[in-house]
């Protein structure tokens, strides 16, 4: 899979992505990410990429010329490798406060497609006519404004990449974690047995998988109605499951 990051802090793109599991990925040709620099794009000689906003209001917007030439040349670069049939659209995100949630299923969906550009906006914002020229999707990381896209473009490369195949080496655990069927993780333990007091739970370290699975599932259970009530929401448990769940609850 291909990132493409159209953005003025290149280095800070891939100063964060290039360390531990993402850039042992791009070391084996699983993934490839480059920052491309808006600034090379500036069209006047003092190289500047922002302008006032017609009508005021506070701050400078990135113009949208060469937000547009940046963009040109890596669809070109992308048209040019011939993994992109002519006639589909390329996959635009513009990272904004105003976007789309983003989560799991959005990560997933994201990781079907071979190449993805990724549009990180600074100061207040981007001209509206080249988003709408260029921008399929927009995403949003939450319900808060940092001062760039660029964060958020690199919280997206990481989510989506550990689901490219090969990247985790271990495919089993992309499935099994947090977030599976919306129920979140159940808590974990490693050596030793026992430290400050407080011992690993004896169904742990009994071998018994059927027991273990078991008290993980409930555990998952417990874990997502306690600290995430809005997923529990939509979480989907067995008959004897809620049975269980019931007796639980009543005996707290
Ligand atoms: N740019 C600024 N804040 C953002 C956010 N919360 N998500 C995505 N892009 C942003």
């Amino acid at each position: 899979m291909n990132f493409h990051i159209l953005t003025l802090f290149p280095d800070m793109v891939m100063d964060g992505l290039n360390t531990s599991i993402i850039g042992r990925a791009v070391n084996a040709g699983l993934l490839s990410i480059e920052a491309v620099n808006i600034r090379d794009y500036a069209f006047n000689k003092h190289q500047s990429v922002d302008d006032y906003p017609y009508g005021g209001g506070a701050g400078m917007l990135m113009q949208a010329e060469p937000v547009y030439l940046a963009y040109e040349a890596v669809a070109e670069k992308i048209r040019q490798t011939g993994s992109v049939p002519a006639e589909k659209k390329l996959r635009v995100v513009y990272l904004s406060p105003q976007g789309a949630v983003f989560d799991q299923n959005m990560a997933e969906e994201m990781a079907r497609e071979e190449d993805l550009i990724l549009l990180c906006g600074h100061y207040e914002g981007i001209d509206e006519r080249v988003l709408e020229e260029i921008v399929t999707d927009y995403v949003s990381i939450g319900d808060y404004v940092l001062t760039g896209g660029e964060l958020p473009a690199m919280v997206m490369v990481d989510a989506v990449s550990r689901l490219v195949p090969g990247v985790l080496h271990n495919d089993v655990s992309a499935e099994f974690e947090s977030f599976q069927d919306n129920f979140l993780e159940y808590p974990q333990y490693s050596r030793p047995e026992e430290w400050h007091g407080k011992k690993v739970p004896p169904v742990l370290l009994s071998g018994h998988h059927a027991n273990i699975e078991k008290w993980r599932r409930e555990q998952s259970i417990i874990r997502t109605y306690e600290r995430r009530p809005d997923l529990f929401e939509k979480c989907r448990l067995t008959k004897k499951e809620e049975k269980w769940f019931k007796e639980y609850l009543d005996g707290e």
